[in-house]
This record gives structure tokens, C-alpha cells and sequence, in this order.
């Protein structure tokens, strides 16, 4: 009969260890039990970029990246993306189910009762440049939220965290909006609650003289489909980065700006930007052969919005993605950069050097060019990701809490610097 085991004979002793395997893992610390003498620390793993190491064990989002397939708690994108709202799909994340209709109703009603900021974070907005990020911006101001709730410290107590959840996914859309509103130089359009969660911050940034702003619905429900895409991806990037930094039971708000600051960069968060800035420098399609040859030729171009890390098929949500963009685009017209994606996407699926590395549209490559059309500035595709992404760093975030096996976040490292030596003074120092 088959064991549950992996034997390993280490060649250098001869010696025979067994190590238990469970769930498809050995343990990295079952490993340290093979030495080659007392004064061995024992074996590790070398694994930079956490490229085949589960750091968790986790019950929210589940990804087969072969597949393309992707789920929150079990639920498949595609139906929550067609019949789910944010709200909807953010309570499910961060309890394990759907939420019946009290239930909901009670979620929507806290977090829409929490969408107004402190009237001195807008001194601190006011102080931003007016070319500043609306991305750093963000960071900045949520970082400065935890000053004005001292409380969120306490972290042990479920009753204070889930404050600080509604508190979280409720205000950070009014920071964003608020934020914008600086660098454009308009006034503070304050939330309305009579709206949705998508609706209002339409509301928030768009908002002119109009005494009620309405709306238009195919754009709030598209907007509402991006976030739903958008909420939770398991242990990529920015969520390991909250992971990391909550598990030294910092406050939240300090672990988000931290997780929204590892979203910023252009391989993560930033790469829709970086997709709608590299069709722009291409142009046209008359351009493309040219580009897919120095994107090949190795200078280190990439094509942007392609590949990911798990994802060796089409990305599911690039699919709803590309669906919704055509929707939107019967509002505000076409994007004239369309033309130029979808030739891209026809060519590099076609060439050799993308077929053979996997290298398929991911969520970003369609996703700059509807938030575009939607008049958002490129400036703030960042920030359109991190505000549906709270509530999947919060889900992750209080699973990591609430695991037992979880500590202190501290790899180890393999040292390859200089052995001890002396301290030479400096007159001596060549
Ligand atoms: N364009 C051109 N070549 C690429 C691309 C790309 N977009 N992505 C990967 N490759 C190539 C690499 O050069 C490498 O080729 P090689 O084997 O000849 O050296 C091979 O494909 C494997 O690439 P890696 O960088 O090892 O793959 P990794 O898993 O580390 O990277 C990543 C994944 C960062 C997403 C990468 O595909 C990339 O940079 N894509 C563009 C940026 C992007 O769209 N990011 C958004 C990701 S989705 C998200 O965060 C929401």
C-alpha cells in the first residue's frame, strides 16, 4: 500500500529520512531533521520569488492557473461576475458565504454609514502637490487613517477588526475620489447614500453642479463587474505583502497602505497603466510587427497586460473583461486604442515566442482601456484596483490572524557575503 510519505537519501551522509506529506506539500521545517553534522543548521528550501512554496493554507480564492479557472470560496467568476454585486461578493470573501437578504442588507447599510472621512484628512489631501499621484495620495492617506482610529490596534477583538473592515472598504473609495478631485482642482463631492457602492464613487469623482447626481447604469454596472474581477486573487503580490506586514499585528490600516504600495509597481497594480501607455507609444497597428520584434528581441520590453505567474491560459476575468468593454464603449463610444489591443492580442497569440511561454491576455490588458473610455485618468488605474482589493487583503488578512499556524512573517536567507572580519579604522582604508 502507498504511504503518505517522500523518503529522502542524503547523498552526503547516506543517511534515510522520511517526511510526511500532506495536502500535496512536504514541510519546509521537516527538512532542518537532515544534517550533516551537530553544528548543521539543517536543509532549507532556496526558493526566491516564493516560486513553489505555499506560504498558507487558505479557503478564499482558488485558481488553476493550467485552467484558467478562478473562484472566490467556491463560487466561479463568470457567475459572480454576471449575477453578484461588489458588496455582495466582498461579505462573501471575508465570511465564507453568500449573504442572505437581512444579512446583506445589514453589510451594505454599515458600509455605506461609514463612507465619510475625517474633515482633517482633506488638510492633508489639500497639502498633495498638484501633479502628485492618486496613488500615493491614496497610500499616504489610509497609512494616515490609523492615527484617527487608535483603536484599530486592537486586533485580537473580531468586534473592533470588523469595524475597521467596514471603515476600510467604506472610506477608501471617498480617499480616492477625494484625492482626484485635488489634482483636478475641484471641490469634494461628498458620498451620497442613497446610492451604490459603485454609483457613489462615480458620484465622488464625477460629480459637476447637478444637485443629485444619477448614474449612467451600464457604467456603474461595469464598474461594479471590475471590482467584483478585481477583489481577490490569493497569495499574489500585494496580499502576501499584507500577510507579511499584518503578521506583525500591525493595525490595518498600516498593512493596507503597505499591501497598496506593493500593488503600485507596473508588474502588479501599475500594469494597466503601463498597457494603455504602450498602446499609446505604439500608435497604430501598422506599428505592431515593429513592436513585437523588440518585445522578442530581448532589450527587456514586455508586452504589458500579457503573462502572469499562475495563470498559463487566457486569464478568465481578461474574458468578462473584454465582454464588458464592449458594453461600455456603446455609452461612451469606442476607444480608439482598441483597435491596436485586439490586433495585438491577434498577433501575439499567434507567435511562437508567446505560444510557447504561455503568454496569454491577463486582467490588466482590457481593463485600462474601459476605465479610459469611462474618463478615469490613466494616473488612477492603480487606485481603481486597490479599492476592490481591500476587501480580499481583509479576508486574507483575518484568516492569517485567525490561523494558528501562522507567526511572524521571516524567511531565511542563504548568506553570501564576506566571512568575519576586522574593522579597519579609516586612515587605514585604501
Ligand atoms: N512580454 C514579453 N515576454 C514576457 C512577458 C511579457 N509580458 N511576460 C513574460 N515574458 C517572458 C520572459 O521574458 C521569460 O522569457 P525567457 O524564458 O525567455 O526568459 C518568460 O516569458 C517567463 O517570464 P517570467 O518573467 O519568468 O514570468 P513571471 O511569472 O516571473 O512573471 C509577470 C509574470 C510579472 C506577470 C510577467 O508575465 C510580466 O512582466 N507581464 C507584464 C506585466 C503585467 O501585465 N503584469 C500584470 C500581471 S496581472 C496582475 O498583477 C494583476
Amino acid at each position: 500500500m502507498s504511504r503518505e510519505t517522500l523518503t529522502i537519501t542524503d547523498n552526503r551522509t547516506g543517511k534515510v529520512y522520511e517526511v510526511p506529506i500532506a495536502e500535496g506539500t512536504i514541510k519546509a521545517t521537516d527538512l532542518r531533521r537532515i544534517k550533516t553534522g551537530d553544528d548543521d543548521f539543517g536543509l532549507m528550501t532556496y526558493d526566491p520569488a516564493f516560486m513553489n512554496t505555499a506560504s498558507c493554507r487558505s479557503a478564499i480564492t482558488y485558481i488553476d492557473g493550467d485552467k484558467g479557472i478562478l473562484e472566490y470560496r467556491g463560487y466561479p467568476i463568470e457567475q459572480l461576475a454576471e449575477k453578484a454585486t461588489y458588496l455582495e461578493c466582498a461579505y462573501l470573501l471575508l465570511h465564507g458565504e453568500l449573504p442572505n437578504k437581512p444579512q446583506l442588507d445589514d453589510w451594505v447599510r454599515d458600509i455605506t454609514h461609514h463612507t465619510i472621512i475625517h474633515e482633517n484628512v482633506k488638510k492633508f489631501i489639500d497639502g498633495f502637490r498638484y501633479n502628485a499621484s492618486t496613488m500615493g495620495m491614496l497610500i499616504s492617506t489610509v497609512a494616515a487613517l490609523s492615527t484617527f482610529y487608535p483603536d484599530a490596534k486592537n486586533i485580537g477583538d473580531p468586534e473592533n477588526r470588523k469595524r475597521q473592515i467596514h471603515r476600510l472598504i467604506a472610506k477608501l473609495p471617498t480617499l480616492a475620489a477625494f484625492s482626484y478631485r485635488h489634482i483636478v482642482g475641484m471641490p469634494f463631492a461628498y458620498p451620497d447614500n442613497d446610492l451604490s457602492y459603485t454609483g457613489n464613487f462615480l458620484n465622488m469623482m464625477f460629480r459637476m453642479t447637478e444637485l443629485k447626481y444619477k448614474p449612467n447604469p451600464a457604467l456603474e454596472r461595469a464598474l461594479e463587474v471590475l471590482f467584483i474581477l478585481h477583489a481577490d486573487h490569493e497569495q499574489n503580490c500585494s496580499t502576501s505583502a499584507m500577510r507579511s506586514i499584518g503578521s506583525s499585528r500591525v493595525d490595518p490600516y498600516s498593512a493596507v497602505a503597505g499591501a497598496a504600495a506593493a500593488l503600485y509597481g507596473p508588474l502588479h497594480g501599475g500594469a494597466n497603466e503601463a498597457v494603455l501607455r504602450m498602446l499609446q507609444d505604439i500608435g497604430s497597428t501598422s506599428a505592431i510587427p515593429e513592436f513585437i520584434k523588440k518585445v522578442k528581441g530581448g532589450d527587456g520590453t514586455r508586452l504589458m497586460g500579457f503573462g502572469h505567474r499562475v495563470y498559463k491560459n487566457y486569464d478568465p476575468r481578461a474574458t468578462i473583461i473584454k465582454k464588458i468593454a464592449y458594453d461600455v464603449f456603446e455609452v461612451t463610444g469606442r476607444n480608439p486604442l482598441l483597435d491596436i489591443a485586439l490586433e495585438l492580442e491577434r498577433i501575439a497569440l499567434e507567435d511562437d515566442y508567446f505560444v510557447t511561454r504561455k503568454l496569454y491576455p491577463n486582467v490588466d490588458f482590457y481593463s485600462g482601456l474601459i476605465y479610459q473610455a469611462m474618463k478615469f485618468p490613466v494616473d488612477m488605474f492603480p487606485v481603481l484596483f486597490a479599492i476592490p482589493r481591500v476587501s480580499g487583503w481583509l479576508s486574507q488578512w483575518v484568516e492569517m490572524l485567525e490561523d494558528d499556524d501562522q507567526k511572524i512573517s521571516r524567511p531565511r536567507q542563504i548568506y553570501t557575503g564576506p566571512a568575519r572580519r576586522d574593522y579597519v579604522p579609516i586612515v587605514k582604508r585604501s
